[in-house]
């Protein structure tokens, strides 16, 4: 991965009172969310990326006792960045993560076929292997449960500007609840400097969205902020079918 000299500033926002008022709203509506979705769902989940939102989310979620269950998907291509900011929330948090892998046969089968890095080849490639490595694991880690809670925000791409706090998952019949939906990158990143919370050394570098490590790479200044993800693919594209949109 490339590693600019320069920290990116949207990590630092300038923290006016302004920002500071809005983010106690924001703070104040997600937790309503979050309490809510636990009140409604007992079984409720949030599916943890370790994302900069996501992290605001396990600050949110482990701080204030909400007794809400937390899994990630090691997809086993992550960034090492990625897996030194889970042994940080290990620690920070005394807590110990829920890990879903994919099944080995299908990756050993699909890499056999097709090759160690397939998902260059084609979306189609590409799409087959989110669906191993990310897409099963998840409807694994949903199993038995009515809702599920994400950290996605729709001011994070074009695929995403519709996005409501509340929606009916209907690839998976469940309920799924995006509790900072509304938050700006600003809010995101007051939340995490005023409250110190751990995050993904590579947001510094012009990482805004972080996936798999070959499938994700620094941003220029300006671009959008998923345009590193795929990049090579056309941007109407970028999604890995975690996230279909249902109504
Ligand atoms: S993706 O669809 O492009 O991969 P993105 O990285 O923007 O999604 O993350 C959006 C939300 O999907 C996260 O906030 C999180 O709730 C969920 N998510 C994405 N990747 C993972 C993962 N590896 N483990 C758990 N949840 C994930
Ligand atoms: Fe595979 Fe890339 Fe999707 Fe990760 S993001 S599951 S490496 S195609």
């Amino acid at each position: 991965m490339l590693r600019p000299a320069v920290i990116n500033p949207a990590t630092r926002p300038e923290i006016t009172p302004t920002l500071e008022a809005a983010l106690s709203v924001r703070i104040a509506a997600a937790l309503d969310a979050l309490r809510a979705a636990k009140a409604e769902f007992p079984s409720v989940a949030f599916a943890n990326s370790f994302g900069a939102e996501d992290m605001v989310l396990t600050d949110l979620i482990l701080t204030h006792g909400l007794g809400i269950d937390m899994f990630s998907l090691d997809t086993g291509r992550l960034p090492p960045e990625t897996y030194t900011l889970m042994a940080d929330v290990e620690a920070r948090y005394s807590t110990r993560l829920k890990v879903f892998f994919p099944e080995t046969t299908a990756v050993e089968d699909y890499v056999r076929e097709h090759g160690i890095n397939a998902f260059y080849g084609s979306v189609e490639r590409r799409k087959a292997c989110c669906r191993i490595r990310k897409v099963e694991p998840l409807k694994r880690a949903l199993t038995g449960r009515e809702a599920w809670i994400t950290g996605l925000r729709a001011a994070q791409s074009a695929t995403r500007t519709e996005l409501a706090l509340r929606e009916h998952d209907a690839s998976f019949g469940i309920a799924k609840f995006n509790p900072l939906a509304a938050w700006s990158e600003p809010e995101v990143w007051a939340y995490i400097r005023i409250h110190n919370v751990p995050y993904n050394a590579l947001h510094d570098q012009f990482y805004p969205s972080i996936g798999c490590a070959p499938c994700t790479r620094a941003i220029a200044v300006g671009e959008d902020i998923r345009a590193g993800r795929w990049w090579w693919e056309d941007a109407s594209l970028k999604e890995c079918g975690l996230h279909v949109k249902t109504s």
